[in-house]
């Protein structure tokens, strides 16, 4: 028996419960440690979650900041009855199954014509040594097919990009990360999760995992889990629906940091990070954000 045991023996005996609770909680800084690898960190992150929040499911954790307001849900299950991201979605339809000049749609570009394959989106492409996402892969299959890439964060890519996207609704998130490029890939999205900047001197995780739950000025700060897997969504903020890393712009901004453009290695790394640790959460696109 080591002191350890004889201290939770003591202090079960004395029912001091949360003490014990405490002692055996995951620090949030913790979870920050990039030499752990990626399995690992997915698991901490998870009973990170579950410790700090024991009464939510994996799957309530897809509903962001509505998760922990009633009457903010309410608003929310309004809102999905008729959600304008549906718009967008058959805008995206439309340009998806539109062929190309030598008679080919998107789907001849994807396994399955496309069906399930985004629930494995972002990937590590060891060719190119790089995380490869939904908008670069519908831009080089257009390329592939005779046609010009489309502008990222440009309606139309959206569009596409919601409806191959909402082709694996319904799935859960099912991101790989195997291999030493696609580690370094997350590691690298990883620590930039973590690195302090800006004015306020605020990392990613200061507010969605230490603050998630917590109040800021009038709204409630999301989880890192179940952040990913409703973009594209639509944001009554934009008035349209957007991606996840144009929320990465947004959340740089606030802090006082330069944002990135879309779509640069940091931001790709980032949402391989981000996308990795939401593995579970099921797809459900466009989803519907204030
Ligand atoms: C000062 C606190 C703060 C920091 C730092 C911050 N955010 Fe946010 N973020 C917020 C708030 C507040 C919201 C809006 C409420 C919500 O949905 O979480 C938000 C929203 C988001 C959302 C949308 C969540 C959803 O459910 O759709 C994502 C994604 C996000 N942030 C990612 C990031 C990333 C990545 C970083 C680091 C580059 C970051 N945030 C840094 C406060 C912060």
């Amino acid at each position: 028996m080591n002191h350890r045991n004889n201290l939770i023996v003591l202090v079960c005996a004395l029912g001091i419960f949360a003490t014990i609770q405490e002692a055996q909680a995951i620090d949030w800084w913790q979870l920050g440690n990039t030499k752990v690898g990626p399995k690992q960190t997915l698991q901490e992150f998870h009973q990170y979650f579950q410790e700090k929040f024991p009464k939510m499911t994996l799957q309530q954790y897809a509903l962001g900041s509505y998760a922990f307001s009633k009457p903010l849900y309410q608003q929310y299950q309004q809102a999905m009855e008729f959600n304008p991201g549906d718009l967008t979605l058959s805008q995206g339809k439309k340009l998806w199954e539109s062929k190309f000049p030598n008679g080919k749609t998107y789907a001849s570009c994807f396994a399955q014509g496309g069906k399930g394959v985004a629930a494995h989106y972002p990937y590590y492409d060891p060719k190119t040594h790089q995380v490869i996402t939904a908008a670069m892969a519908l831009n080089a299959c257009r390329v592939a097919n005779g046609e010009k890439p489309l502008r990222y964060g440009g309606s139309q890519l959206i569009a596409l990009e919601t409806y191959f996207v909402s082709l694996s609704n319904g799935m859960p998130t099912d991101v790989s990360v195997s291999g030493p490029g696609a580690v370094r890939a997350f590691e690298a999205g990883k620590a930039y999760y973590f690195m302090h900047r800006g004015q306020l001197n605020f990392s990613c995780a200061s507010c969605h995992v230490a603050y998630a739950g917590k109040y800021l000025r009038a709204q409630i700060i999301s989880p890192l889990l179940g952040q990913t897997a409703h973009y594209p969504t639509y944001r009554a903020a934009w008035g349209a629906v957007n991606t996840l890393q144009k929320r990465f712009v947004g959340c740089d901004k606030k802090v006082g940091a330069a944002p990135e453009k879309l779509q640069s290695q940091d931001y790709r790394d980032l949402d391989y990070f981000m996308t990795y640790i939401n593995n579970g959460v099921k797809i459900e696109v466009p989803g519907y954000r204030p």
